[in-house]
């Protein structure tokens, strides 16, 4: 049974500060106690390095961080551990499928194919991978509210140039769940390859790569309850192995020569040179183990819940422009009527409201929704509906001059 208020007091962050109201977990969601004990855990009592040391701790800290792969496999459905890649975050993740797909899967006259609703970490490393291989980018056309246009995807690939696919699951400023079903479908029909930026989506809803049939998927550990400089690459195990490391160094080595000859662990230790961040991944296990005790269903289902009843209220006001109607994923995106965005968000910091303002990195999304600047609501599971009023009734309030004093 979800219980909101057993969640809340599992957060300190909610009960050390009971007059802020948080509404920017899309940018990074807070971290329950069990997940900051067990990094505490790991530097009071298990402080070591991983895959080195001949001694107990090492064996067990070594361990936890081996088991997290599996952990994670298991979260997203993946067939196997040994696709899970720990990164430093999406970001790195989304560049290490780009610097390869540049070398492995591109060359001059393919078409990369992405969107103008992209954060940057999933789009200027496609530019950067264009640039590198001679591939061109091209954009799918979306409708005009930023909904995702099935036919007009699927007609992208007509001249049968598309190589490779690179979308979001969720958009961080829309938040609209996009057919990633669908999409794999149509362009694995085509023979192209998926990959697929789950920064929005993996914290919220439950993901199954084997049923949404995509080749790479990355997400980070911080925004799913998880510690930060952690994240995930995803890899069907087949095209995983095919890419190069984008560090060398210790520990994702079994042996070197003077000759220059290297002779790399297999996939997935390869990837990870160098000492990762331990505790993250032993936090990001952690933060999975809590989102399963709630249920990723429950969560999926209550994000759903605060998304409709906030954009409910919202569009009963008449001061207040909704640009995500039917928006499921927690995200609620708009802005108060004649008030530049970040005014308004100065007063409702004021007030102890927390919310994001801007562009949100998604940096082409106004050749879409024709905005540029928007305030966006992000919520989780630890969110209330009380909240959501208590901010609907400070937003019908809102005006000019309140924002104006609240600067001064
Ligand atoms: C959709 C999306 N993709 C990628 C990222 C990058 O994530 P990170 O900064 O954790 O690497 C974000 C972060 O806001 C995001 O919202």
């Amino acid at each position: 049974m979800f219980d909101v208020n057993k969640i809340r007091s599992d957060f300190p962050m909610i009960v050390n500060n009971p007059n802020l109201i948080y509404f920017d977990s899309a940018a990074t969601s807070f971290k329950p106690q069990c997940v900051i004990d067990e990094v505490v855990n790991y530097y009071e009592h298990l402080n070591c390095n991983i895959h080195r040391g001949d001694y107990d701790i090492s064996y067990i800290v070594s361990k936890t961080y081996d088991d997290t792969r599996k952990t994670v496999a298991h979260f997203i459905n993946a067939q196997r551990a040994e696709s899970i890649v720990f990164t430093y975050g999406a970001t790195s993740s989304l560049n290490t499928v780009a610097i390869n797909a540049a070398k492995k899967f591109l060359k001059k006259g393919d078409v990369i194919l992405t969107s103008q609703v992209e954060h940057a970490s999933d789009i200027i490393p496609w530019f950067n991978a264009a640039e590198v291989s001679g591939a061109s980018i091209r954009y799918v056309p979306f409708k005009k509210d930023a909904k995702f246009d099935l036919q007009a995807y699927e007609e992208c690939f007509a001249d049968g140039k598309v190589k490779l696919v690179a979308l979001p699951h969720v958009s961080n400023v829309m938040g609209y769940i996009y057919p990633v079903k669908e999409i794999t479908r149509i362009a694995h029909e085509y023979g192209a390859i998926v990959t697929i930026d789950g920064a929005q989506s993996v914290p919220h809803i439950k993901v199954d790569v084997q049923d949404l049939d995509i080749d790479f998927l990355s997400f980070s550990s911080h925004k799913m309850l998880g510690p930060g400089g952690v994240g995930v690459l995803y890899g069907r195990f087949e095209l995983l192995d095919q890419l190069d490391p984008i560090f060398y160094g210790g520990g994702s080595n079994a042996r070197f020569y003077q000759d220059g000859t290297v002779i790399l662990q297999k996939t997935p230790e390869k990837f990870e040179a160098g000492t990762p961040c331990i505790e993250g991944v032993l936090g990001l296990k952690k933060a999975i183990e809590y989102l399963e005790s709630v249920s990723m269903e429950e969560v999926e289902a209550y994000g759903a819940q605060l998304s409709d009843y906030f954009i409910e209220k919202l569009l009963k006001l008449d001061n207040v422009e909704v640009y995500n109607e039917g928006s499921k994923a927690g995200i609620v995106t708009f802005n108060v009527k004649g008030i530049f965005a970040q005014d308004a968000a100065s007063y409702f910091n004021k007030l102890g409201i927390a919310v994001r303002t801007g562009n949100h990195c998604a940096k082409l999304l106004n050749n879409i929704i024709e905005v540029n600047e928007t305030i966006r609501a992000s919520m989780y599971l630890y969110n209330t509906k009380e909240e959501i009023d208590r901010f609907v009734d400070v937003i019908k309030d809102t005006t000019i001059e309140k924002c104006v004093d609240s600067i001064l």
